[in-house]
Order: C-alpha cells, then sequence, then structure tokens
C-alpha cells in the first residue's frame, strides 16, 4: 500500500499554537493548587459585557429571524448593505478615505483572515515578518509551505525578520532584501507602539515601489490617542496599490465572542494585471458562508449614536487599566513600552530573565497570567506581554500582587 502525504508542513510546527500552551500551563498549576486565586492578563480577550445597543440589535435580528416574512437564509457573502455602509461612512470616510463597498469584505475574525489571505498568493512568495509578532501570521505561512526550515537562531530559514527592539522604538526599519508579502500590524500586537504618519509612508513607498503587498492588520485602532498616527493605512497616499487592511470587532466592541470583522482589498491593488480584489471574492465566495444576519445586525449597531458612545466607553475602560498598568510596573521599576494607543503594555523581564522563566516567577509569586514575549519571536526573549482587557479590580489587584511579589 502506497502511504498517502499529508501536509508536511504541518510537522514543522511548534505542537501547540502560544495561547493553547499557556492555557495548558495555568490549567496544570491551577489543578495543583486548586485555591490559588489566579488573575488573566495573558491571552487579549475582553472581559466588559457587550454594549446594550448590540443587544437590543441582536434580540430585533433574532425576532426577525423568528417570522416567515423576514426570516434570512444565507446571507450575502461579502457583507450586508447596511453595515457595508456605516465602516464606509464611521470607519474610512471620516478619516477622509473613500472606499467603495464591494471593496470591503465581512468576516468571522482578523484572525482568520490574516491566516486565510495566503491562499491568493503562490508558496514562492518571500514573506517579511516584524519580530516580536502576531504568531498568526508566521504559523500560517509555515502550513502554506512558505517558511522553509526552523533555524538555530529559532527563525525561519525563508522569512525575512524586521526585528523590532527598544533600540528602534520597536518599529521595524525597511528590509534590506526584496520581500512580497509584508505583514505590518499596527497599533501592534504584542508591542502596543504605534507607527506615524510618516513612517507608515515610508513602509507604502517601499512597497510600490518593490510590488511587495503589504497586509496591514488594524485590529486595535480604536485604541489610538494620539494625532500622529494613522488610523487607517488608507490615509497614507499610494496605499491601495499595495496594501489588505484588516479590521475587527472583537477588541472595540466585545465581539471576540461572537465573531465579526473585516477586510479591506481596494480594486486599484493588482500584482500582473490581476486584481486581488476579484481573487479574494472568489476565494471568500468559495470557501465562506458569510456572517449570520444577528451577528452583522449586531455589528451595524456599533455605530449607532448609542452604540458608538457604548464602544468609546468600553475603549476607555481599558485604556485606564492600560494606565493603571503602565504606572503600577514603572513604579514597581519594571521598564515598559506600549499601552498608550493600544491595549497591550511590553516589559522588560527582571534580572535577565527569559520570557518563560519570568512567566512561571509571574504565575507561582503572584498568580498572575501574562504572555511571554518569546512566544511572538526569538526577539521577544527577555519580554513580556499584559493585557488591559481584565477588570478594573482585578488589574489593580494584579499590580499590587506584582508590586509585593518582585
Ligand atoms: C492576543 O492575545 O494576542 C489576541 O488574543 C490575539 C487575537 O486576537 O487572536
Amino acid at each position: 500500500m502506497i502511504p498517502m502525504k499529508l501536509n508536511e508542513n504541518f510537522q514543522k510546527l511548534q505542537s501547540s499554537y502560544l495561547f493553547s500552551t499557556i492555557a495548558k500551563k495555568v490549567a496544570v498549576y491551577q489543578a495543583a493548587h486548586p485555591q490559588a486565586d489566579i488573575i488573566r492578563l495573558g491571552i487579549g480577550d475582553v472581559t466588559r459585557p457587550l454594549p446594550p445597543a448590540v443587544i437590543r440589535a441582536m434580540h430585533q435580528a433574532a425576532d426577525e429571524m423568528a417570522r416567515a416574512e423576514s426570516f434570512q437564509g444565507y446571507p450575502p457573502e461579502y457583507g450586508q448593505d447596511f453595515l457595508l455602509e456605516k465602516i464606509r461612512e464611521y470607519d474610512f470616510a471620516a478619516y477622509g478615505v473613500s472606499l467603495e463597498a464591494d471593496e470591503i469584505f465581512v468576516s468571522d475574525g482578523a484572525k482568520s483572515d490574516t491566516g486565510n489571505i495566503g491562499d491568493i498568493f503562490d508558496v514562492d512568495n518571500i514573506v517579511a515578518v516584524c519580530d516580536p509578532i502576531y504568531p498568526v501570521y508566521v504559523d500560517t505561512n509555515i502550513m502554506a509551505g512558505r517558511s522553509g526550515d526552523l533555524m538555530e537562531n529559532g527563525r525561519w530559514s525563508n522569512f525575512v525578520y524586521l526585528p523590532c527592539t527598544a533600540e528602534n522604538h520597536f518599529l521595524p526599519e525597511l528590509p534590506k532584501t526584496h520581500a512580497d508579502l509584508i505583514y505590518l500590524c499596527f497599533p501592534n500586537n504584542p508591542t502596543g507602539m504605534a507607527i506615524d504618519f510618516d513612517g507608515l509612508k515610508a513602509w507604502v513607498d517601499y512597497a510600490n515601489r518593490e510590488g511587495s503587498v503589504i497586509l496591514y492588520d488594524a485590529a486595535y485602532e480604536a485604541y489610538i490617542t494620539q494625532e500622529n498616527i494613522p488610523h487607517s493605512i488608507y490615509q497614507i497616499d499610494g496605499a491601495k496599490s499595495c496594501a489588505i487592511e484588516f479590521r475587527s470587532y472583537s477588541k472595540t466592541a466585545g465581539f471576540t465572542g461572537v465573531r465579526c470583522a473585516y477586510t479591506v482589498v481596494p480594486k486599484e491593488l493588482k500584482r500582473n494585471g490581476v486584481s486581488l480584489n476579484s481573487l479574494w471574492a472568489r476565494r471568500q465566495a468559495t470557501k465562506f458562508n458569510g456572517v449570520s444576519y444577528i451577528t452583522q445586525r449586531a455589528a451595524e449597531a456599533t455605530y449607532s449614536e448609542e452604540g458608538r458612545q457604548e464602544v468609546r466607553d468600553i475603549i476607555s475602560y481599558y485604556q485606564k487599566n492600560a494606565s493603571v498598568i503602565t504606572q503600577g510596573l514603572r513604579s514597581a521599576g519594571f521598564q515598559t513600552w506600549g499601552g498608550v494607543n493600544s491595549p497591550y503594555i511590553w516589559m522588560q523581564t527582571p534580572g535577565g530573565l527569559t520570557s518563560w522563566a519570568f512567566f512561571d516567577q509571574l504565575l507561582e509569586r503572584a498568580q498572575v497570567v501574562g504572555t511571554p514575549g518569546s512566544g511572538f519571536g526569538p526577539a521577544g526573549e527577555g519580554y513580556f506581554r499584559l493585557t488591559a482587557f481584565g477588570s478594573a479590580a482585578r488589574t489593580a489587584e494584579a499590580l499590587e500582587r506584582i508590586a509585593t511579589a518582585f
């Protein structure tokens, strides 16, 4: 019998996804210490409930689905017009960016879209990744066969690495060699740092010059507080011919469990005369059946007057947590970055501890969970990430425990 072949690239992956590894480690600790009152500031999962305007919209949409006259079957595969119109108006026109409705593709998450977008690109494309980086971009390119082999220094042989270190303020420098696909995430996960207009313009110019495509993850755009930081890459001249942008309702309106996001593929974006918008439309129509009517009504409600106020309140709640974390860590003697335009705080581990050694100490001494920087790439070694998505009381308590324990 000739043995069947599997996708060998999967064999190259770490045995489990970063956040699954952390969840397992915490579960083991909790089982061994059933009384431990663990505070979780690890995975960036939200804790505030859905805004009332969203809940009302979901109830109403559920009632519509209960009546034959207003029942809907398959949703339109790229998104309902009522939601696309709101996205165009509030997320883009408000920032001077004009998009057509069919440049926007509503989906179930920025994680899925940033992972799936690789479908429309050849396996031989050279991928540039920041280091540290959100692990989905790396893992999905390993799965697709674009990574080459894992080297001793923890890097993959075919990727172009863009180190983000304290020396460059965690902002990547332009690649020295050619890259076809460039993953950028701003405000950044995991470092919490944001890029300004001039910084992003340099990337857009590079991509247009080199014929590269920037995959721009703007899932944390709502956390921007400073005026010199762009909310969308399309605020930069020339971006429509080189960039795809990913957005999400997860970290704004608390949709991590509801699932709604969208991806923008401008019609101007072409390579070898082929429209990437048409390729993504074809990919989505084939492999995705759209987002449920109830969920899209929920997303629409985030743009109503009450909805926008309620979302702003949620974001400012988490922003207060971010400043509690930053101030608490700094007064305990830690060096920190991020947290100003982002719900993530990036800190240096004390006494030269490795990221995982600090993870263990923090769990044992303070019963606080965070995310080891090395889980985001080799340049994250010696760093650690905390999220502002916990409850205010638990966040304050975590910082008191850290100050006492270290
Ligand atoms: C994180 O903790 O980095 C987030 O949960 C990422 C995500 O949204 O998948």
